[in-house]
């Protein structure tokens, strides 16, 4: 079965062909246009800029490719998109580019949520997750520790009240100048500092539930650097690591205690936080120590932060169940919630 996948949420032009062969994916083509430079000066994503270079990007991204792939339209099993959660005007792309491929090429059509795309990211080297299993989603916008019971049935264990991690990332570059998107720039500065040298809170980690809260943390950066560092040159190494250390000990923590209440058999990361390397580590490093016969997945660095392969991967399950959508009433839901 051959699968066309289109993701355009945010600020990723992203097509992809994949291949599936007995639950077996192989990726043909994995193609992104980026808009990192274009939203890099304004230190966030501005969406009308991002709506109007998906309409100039998607059909390059989309040629290439099936080019890459070497496919023919007529070898494509059904057409798989993002329908949000999302930016309206980025979504509306996508999914107008599904229907009229649907329609020009006589496909069927999954319309997809974002986060059950980055979930399944999970699945591209390892067709036999079992479950249940518990996925902490961390994103942009998202996070979430959602329980899969079944394929495509999933239940909320708990989620941020404020700030989302990556938007905590993101936040906290943005006040020290490191500009859009936070997570790497942060990774990489935080490499040089020490983790330990400034205590910021763990906001949340000793409350008796699973959900988080990134805000405050962001705050005590901004209180930190405004009051004791203005006259100062700000030792941003520091500041990145022991922020990092915070965001990591609240989020494995918390989904340790939640795996372990919960018995499930396997542990997965997903979205584009998970491609922080101290929280695949230390994640690891836990679940070894504290979970015996629990197994630990985390998706390859690039299927983490979004791209379409991701969604042709979800895209596949609710295929095999013959799960489609209506073309017709197929419209870019940009407040849809997985759970
Ligand atoms: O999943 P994603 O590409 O888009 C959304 O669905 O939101 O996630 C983007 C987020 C950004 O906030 C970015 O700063 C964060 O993922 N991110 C990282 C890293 N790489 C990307 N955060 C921490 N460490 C990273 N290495
Ligand atoms: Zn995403």
């Amino acid at each position: 079965m051959i699968i066309l996948g289109i993701e355009t949420s945010c600020d990723e032009t992203a097509v992809s062909v994949l291949k599936v062969n007995r639950n077996r994916f192989k990726i043909l083509s994995h193609v992104i246009a980026s808009q990192i430079k274009t939203h890099h000066k304004y230190g966030g994503v501005v969406p009308e800029v991002a709506a109007r270079q998906h309409v100039t990007n998607m059909i390059p991204v989309l040629n290439t490719a099936m080019t890459k792939a070497k496919v023919l339209p007529k070898q494509i099993t059904a057409i798989t998109v993002t329908k949000g959660p999302g930016l309206i005007t980025s979504l509306r792309v996508g999914v107008q580019t599904a229907k009229t491929l649907g329609l020009l090429w006589n496909k069927k059509i999954v319309a997809l949520n974002h986060m059950e795309g980055h979930i399944y990211a999970n699945w591209s080297k390892n067709p036999n997750i079992k479950l249940p299993a518990l996925c902490l989603t961390v994103s942009g916008g998202h996070t979430e520790l959602v329980l899969i019971n079944k394929y495509s049935e999933y239940k909320l264990i708990g989620r941020t009240r404020d700030d989302a991690a990556g938007e905590a990332f993101d936040k906290v570059a943005k006040l020290l100048g490191l500009g859009y998107p936070g997570g790497p720039k942060i990774q990489a500065l935080a490499k040089k500092g020490n983790p330990y040298k400034f205590e910021f809170p763990r906001p949340m980690m000793a409350h008796n539930n699973f959900d988080f809260s990134f805000s405050g943390l962001k705050t005590s950066i901004l209180y930190l650097v405004k009051k004791k560092f203005t006259n100062k040159k700000i030792p941003i190494s520091d500041i990145c690591a022991s922020f990092q250390q915070a965001v990591v000990d609240v989020l494995t923590n918390k989904t340790l205690i939640a795996a372990n209440k919960l018995n499930v058999k396997s542990v997965l990361l997903a979205g584009g936080v998970a491609a922080n390397i101290m929280l695949r580590e230390e994640l690891g490093k836990k679940i070894k120590l504290e979970l015996s016969g629990v197994k630990y997945y985390y998706p390859p660095l690039h299927l983490c932060t979004d791209n379409a392969a991701m969604i042709a991967m979800a895209g596949y399950f609710h295929i095999i169940s013959q799960d489609f959508t209506d073309w017709k009433k197929l419209d870019a839901d940009p407040n849809w919630e997985l759970v």
